[in-house]
């Protein structure tokens, strides 16, 4: 069978790597894909985004399913438009993509159905939104409302920071934040202290099936200092999600989610990530509710399936998950990203990448924003590569992460050198 990916990150070559890996597909199509899934002979890339001019590819090719990455596709809509023309694909509607693509929308649903999370206000206006600052003090948290590619947030730990915030993002809008309906507005949060994990979970609607726990690393530098970014790093499992935390979440956080989406007639098929805040009680709180896969997180947690991912997402697809098998690999898989000079704020493009390892059982380069041009590897975005790694302990996994890293050239590289340090016990 044939399977199209819709993307072109390290999560995407990440799930077209492992689909190509199942005994059931013969050809993976990626659009548009990478330098990665370029070079790689089992993976085809394809040069369209354009969403009807996908689905009417996936129509041509007979595509059996398609797997949708990143959430502006989600956003706009693209699995109501291969549903209209009969065509299978994993990932929510576009009413049910607002759990991610509206944070205001997520807060209101996780208010009405009794899902923790921290509290919160949203404003479209600058005065009552200082106001606001005013009265609660910080710390306290600042988000634009809309897409902003995990960058349209700011942790204030003075109120002087939120300030400048939401003038920001109710003004000149730097970070380039897509507005939900076309409305500047933000919400301002409650800030939760605690450390993060992300849970994801597999659903069709009815049933979710947990994926293995990561944890992402979103700050630009060591320590979880600087701004946020998409990710630098992240790593599976998370030891923060013990038993007793997996059973709170999938009680408090996903099945409550899941039931509800149902109840309130848009039932969320997909990837459904919720990013945690655990507090030192072991207490759950929605950070955050992604309706896809993270990136980088994806890139580890598929190291670690040993299950057949496409069949799994087609009983997704059809409603069967309840069949489905799933395994995990008990090491952990370890993922750090290398991301070009300048990321987060304008990452310089065009740089040569040179002495990327072999891929092996034990380590995977996967790649992000990387070109194949006359057959040389060049840098063509923000996050560049995730060098990702198997190991019988975090420190293993991690010290062959950073073997792969040290092997590889890319000019002014930028990335983070305690990726795991949670997970790694002090000697
Ligand atoms: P988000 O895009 O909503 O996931 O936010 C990005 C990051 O900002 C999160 O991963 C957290 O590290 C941090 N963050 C967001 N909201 C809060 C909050 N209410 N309290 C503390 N940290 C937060
Ligand atoms: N790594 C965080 C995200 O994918 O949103």
């Amino acid at each position: 069978m044939k399977a199209l990916v819709v993307g072109g990150g390290g999560r995407e070559h990440a799930i077209a790597w492992k689909l190509a890996r199942s005994a059931r597909v013969q050809t993976v199509f990626v659009a548009p894909g990478n330098g990665g899934t370029a070079a790689d002979p089992a993976l085809h890339n394809v040069p369209i985004t354009d969403l009807a001019e996908l689905a009417d590819f996936a129509a041509a090719e007979g595509v059996a399913l398609t797997v949708v990455g990143p959430e502006a596709p989600l956003a706009a809509g693209i699995v109501d438009l291969f549903r209209a023309r009969g065509l299978r694909i994993f990932g929510p509607t576009q009413a049910a993509a607002r759990l991610e693509s509206s944070k205001a929308f997520a807060k209101d649903f996780m208010q009405r159905h009794g899902i923790p999370t921290a509290l919160y206000a949203a404003f479209t206006s600058a005065a009552q939104a200082h106001a606001h600052v005013d009265e609660h003090g910080a710390p306290i948290v600042v988000k634009a409302d809309g897409l902003a590619a995990g960058k349209g947030v700011v942790v204030a730990a003075t109120a002087a920071e939120a300030h400048a915030a939401i003038d920001d993002m109710l003004g000149a809008n730097t970070l380039g934040v897509q507005h939900a309906g076309g409305v500047a507005r933000v919400v301002i949060e409650e800030f939760l202290d605690g450390e993060e994990a992300s849970f994801i979970v597999v659903s069709d609607g009815r049933d979710a099936l947990p994926l293995a726990t990561s944890q992402d690393h979103k700050r630009v530098g060591d320590g979880d200092t600087g701004p946020n970014t998409g990710g630098m790093g992240a790593y599976s499992p998370a030891p923060i999600v013990t038993p007793e935390v997996h059973a709170r979440v999938m009680r408090e956080i996903v099945h409550p989610a899941i039931a509800g989406m149902a109840r309130d007639g848009t039932p969320f098929t997909g990837f459904l990530y919720a990013g945690l805040m655990i507090d030192t009680q072991g207490r759950p709180r929605v950070v955050e509710f992604n309706a896809r896969l993270g990136d980088p997180e994806t890139q580890p947690i598929l190291m670690r399936m040993k299950s057949d991912l496409f069949e799994l997402l087609m009983h997704a697809c059809d409603g069967t998950l309840d069949k489905a098998d799933l395994q995990w690999d008990r090491r952990v898989a370890l993922g750090v990203v290398m991301a070009a000079s300048g990321y987060p704020g304008r990452p310089r493009t065009g740089d040569l990448v040179t002495g990327v390892p072999a891929d092996s059982d034990e380590l995977m380069v996967f790649h992000a924003g990387t070109a194949l041009h006359d057959g040389r590897l060049v840098s063509s975005g923000g996050r560049v590569l995730c060098v990702t790694a198997l190991g019988d302990s975090a420190r293993v996994a991690q010290q062959r992460a950073y073997d792969g890293v040290g092997r590889i050239h890319l000019d002014g590289a930028v990335w983070r050198r305690d990726i795991g340090h949670r997970a790694i016990r002090p000697r």
